[in-house]
This record gives C-alpha cells, sequence and structure tokens, in this order.
C-alpha cells in the first residue's frame, strides 16, 4: 500500500487504514469525540477522533487543532453516506505537521479587497480552488484541440521592440539602456511563424497598462493566439467557434464538479454549439438603436452594448466588419467594401463581453506601408515585419482567445481577478 493516499482517493477503499496528508478546515467537538475537516487539494475528508480509541498524545493534538493546521492522520475509511466523498475516516492516530495561530481567514464573510490582499490564502478556500482547477481545465481542452487540429505551439517573446495592440497600453522597460516593452500580443510574431509553420499557436502572458478598472480588465492576461498561413476571413471565424464549443463541451464533461462548487447553471452552457450567429457591425448598430442604445457609425462599443448585443443570443455571437479607421493597423479591409476590416470580435452570451478578437491580415506589402504611416509606427521598428509581406505573402488569419475572460464566463464568475491566481489590475501588483 502507498504511504499515503489523496482524499479524492479514499472513495472504494474501505475498511482499509490509510494515511492522509492536509490541512485542517475546521473541527467541532462533541464532549469525548472530534469531528476534523480536512483538505488535501483533492478533495475533503471528515476525520473522527474519539478520546477512548486513540493515544492521549493524538487526543491532545486533535484538542489543539486550529483552521489550517496542517496534519498527518492516519485511521480506518468508513462509508459514509451522508459526507461528499462517501467515506470518513476513524482516526486511529493524528498529528500535527505544521501549526497555524490566527489564521486570518476566518469563516466569517470578508470584503474583496481584504481576500485580495490575502490572495495567497485566499486560493485554499473551495471555491477559489475550484475556478482554479477549471482554469487548468479549460487550458488543457485549449491546447487538446489546436494540437490536435495540427496547430504547433510556438512561443513569441515577452520582451519587444514595439507595440502590437497601439501604443497606449505599452508597460515600457529599460532593456540595457534602450527601450523595450512587455508584450500585449504575440501576434506579429506568430504571423512569422505560420509562415514557416503552417497552423501555429502561442500560450502566453501579454501585458496591456489598461486604465479600465473594469470587471474585465487586467493588466497581465494569458491569451492563446492561433495564426494560419492560407486562411481567409471565414474560416478564422470557423476554428474560433470550434474552439470554443470544443472547450464548452469538455469542461461539461470533465469539469462537473467545480461547475458545480460554483453553482454554474449549465443549461446556458449546454447551448453553446456551432455555428455562432453572426452579425455585421451595421446590423449589430441597427439591433442597439432598436433597443434606445444608437450610436453613430464608426464609434467604438462600450461594455453596456457588448453586454446588450451577447444577450441576443444563446450561443457567443461574432460581430464582424468594423469600421476599418479606428481598427489595428494589421487589419485586412474588406475588398467589397474597404472602409470595414475583415476583424471580428466573438461575444459571450449572458453579459461577459469580448471573448476572443481576430481578423484576416494585410498580406499586400504596399498597403501595410501605408497603414504603418497613418497609424504614426516607424518604419524601422517593424520592417521585420513587412518582410513577411515581401518574401513570399499569402493570405492568412488569426486570434487572440483571452483565457481570464473565458474562465469568467464559463465559470460565470463576477470578476475576471479570480480566475487567475495572482490578478494583476490597475490597483493591484500585490501579493
Ligand atoms: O482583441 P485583442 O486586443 O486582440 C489582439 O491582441 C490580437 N492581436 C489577437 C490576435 O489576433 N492574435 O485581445 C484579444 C483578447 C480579447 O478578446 C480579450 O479576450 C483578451 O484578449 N483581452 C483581455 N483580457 C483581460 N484583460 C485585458 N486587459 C484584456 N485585453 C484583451
Ligand atoms: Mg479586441
Amino acid at each position: 500500500m502507498k504511504e499515503w493516499q489523496r482524499i479524492a482517493d479514499l472513495s472504494g477503499l474501505e475498511p482499509e487504514s490509510v494515511t492522509v496528508l492536509g490541512w485542517v478546515t475546521h473541527h467541532r467537538s462533541s464532549g469525548r469525540i472530534e469531528f476534523v475537516a480536512i483538505r488535501d487539494g483533492t478533495g475533503e475528508v471528515q476525520a473522527v477522533v474519539r478520546a477512548d480509541a486513540v493515544s492521549a498524545e493524538t487526543w491532545e493534538a486533535t484538542r489543539a487543532l486550529t483552521q489550517e493546521a496542517a496534519v498527518r492522520v492516519s485511521g480506518q475509511v468508513r462509508a459514509d453516506a451522508r459526507a461528499p466523498g462517501g467515506v470518513e475516516l476513524l482516526v486511529g492516530e493524528l498529528a500535527l505537521v505544521g501549526a497555524s495561530a490566527d489564521y486570518p481567514l476566518t469563516p466569517k464573510e470578508h470584503g474583496t479587497d481584504f481576500l485580495m490582499e490575502h490572495r495567497h490564502l485566499w486560493v485554499r478556500t473551495p471555491r477559489q480552488a475550484a475556478v482554479l482547477r477549471l482554469r487548468a481545465r479549460i487550458i488543457h481542452a485549449i491546447r487538446a484541440f489546436l494540437d490536435d487540429h495540427g496547430f504547433v505551439l510556438a512561443d513569441p517573446p515577452i520582451i519587444t521592440p514595439a507595440a502590437a495592440e497601439g501604443t497606449t497600453t505599452l508597460f515600457g522597460i529599460d532593456y540595457f539602456g534602450e527601450a523595450a516593452y512587455l508584450s500585449q500580443s504575440g501576434q506579429l510574431y506568430m504571423e512569422a511563424l505560420a509562415m514557416a509553420l503552417g497552423r501555429v499557436y502561442s500560450f502566453g502572458p501579454t501585458f496591456r497598462a489598461e486604465k479600465s478598472k473594469t470587471r474585465r480588465h487586467l493588466s497581465e492576461f494569458w491569451m492563446v493566439e492561433p495564426e494560419i498561413a492560407f486562411c481567409d476571413f471565414d474560416e478564422n471565424l470557423v476554428w474560433q467557434e470550434e474552439l470554443v464549443s470544443y472547450v464548452v463541451e469538455d469542461v461539461l464533461r470533465h469539469a462537473s464538479r467545480e461547475l458545480e462548487t460554483l453553482g454554474r447553471d449549465l443549461d446556458p452552457l449546454k447551448k453553446v454549439q456551432p455555428p455562432f450567429p453572426r452579425l455585421s457591425y451595421d446590423e449589430a448598430l441597427g439591433r442597439l438603436g432598436e433597443a434606445g442604445m444608437p450610436l453613430s457609425w464608426g464609434d467604438d462599443f462600450g461594455a453596456a452594448h457588448e453586454t446588450y448585443l451577447g444577450s441576443l443570443f444563446s450561443a457567443p455571437v461574432f460581430i464582424h466588419r468594423f469600421p476599418a479607421a479606428h481598427k489595428a493597423f494589421y487589419m485586412k479591409p474588406d475588398p467589397l467594401r474597404p472602409e470595414v476590416a475583415l476583424a471580428a470580435d466573438l461575444l459571450a452570451p449572458e453579459g461577459y463581453g469580448e471573448i476572443v478578437g481576430g481578423s484576416q491580415r494585410i498580406d499586400s506589402p504596399d498597403l501595410l506601408a501605408r497603414r504603418l504611416q497613418e497609424h504614426h509606427l516607424p518604419a524601422d521598428t517593424y520592417d521585420w515585419y513587412m518582410d513577411l509581406r515581401r518574401y513570399g505573402s499569402v493570405p492568412h488569419s488569426g486570434f487572440g482567445l483571452g483565457v481570464e475572460r473565458l474562465v469568467a464566463w464559463v465559470g460565470k464568475l463576477e470578476h475576471v481577478r479570480e480566475t487567475i491566481p495572482f490578478a494583476r489590475t490597475l490597483t493591484r501588483v500585490w501579493p
């Protein structure tokens, strides 16, 4: 037998004697019996300690337990229909591994600021642990889908010489005396890698000095960025809807315990099936106008507009062909209507707004050179990127999926700050 068992593996082991290692979430006594709830990251189990069945040492140690003390417990696994895992532990021996005095996160309600200040401890609570497990499963599903469809994982640099997504949200760093920036998006490099490998994707942290204090914005977030050679705008949308549907289906199948811990209503998730509805920017303006939220042609959507448009459908919705003037320099204009870009945002239902941004990229060297000028971007910094158009330029497309926004929607969480272990926001870089 193994030296110790994970709590998740106890069920079915009755009536074996096992050892469990974990932390005390709470304990209560009923005279000569103590009930100790122990968690180890895989699950929680109740350990029952009877004064007349253990040594004086074990009894003393048990009586002195405090919240989050680390313990080593040996005992017999017993069936208990009322217990979460279907079993409890009849303790023979209990020893303290690490003491815990005055644990700050008491079982009472705490405000979010206090919890974020103690994020290093908050992650131990069942709900937060479930979010992090859900995140891990979502990342696994994203990568499984892309790996299975011939996408090669290729990592772009994090320290970069230039902006990919506008110069206003750059985090600058001193790179041996030269100016450099933390990457806002690996896209430009992914385009180079797609010309080498065909289908590629990156999976890594990206950084934006966003002055937005909303429930959707982080200053450090993780993005998956597929880039595909010989792929037009329509095919790009198909990849996005297939990927997102796959992830949702995978989570329904493999993260049901986490979704249950989060109290997630599963019905809306079950309705997420491809193809997703497609609404042009112009059609979206029409819908917003009818709803009493009029915008002028060329205006950008705010959070309220995205929330409304997303709520019109049960699956995520693509808003496509945005006015080109306010969009990124690399987006290809629609040949049939050059004032709009072959770009789309994917808006999640249930009020979560944009989860994916993507586009077909400009493949003409002349047009790209002109766009760089119009956007006042220095030609020399982007010269390597121009090479991709000078040497065998092809139609290509890609997109960026924000992992935290996806986790927030799938888990139906209030704020993206709970979807990443240690959130970095406008007001927080601690702990
Ligand atoms: O729409 P964005 O800015 O697109 C790009 O960066 C493209 N270069 C991607 C590409 O085509 N390869 O960002 C993509 C996604 C958004 O849809 C959103 O989900 C997420 O990244 N995102 C953020 N998530 C959290 N906090 C922020 N501040 C975010 N900014 C973008
Ligand atoms: Mg976007």
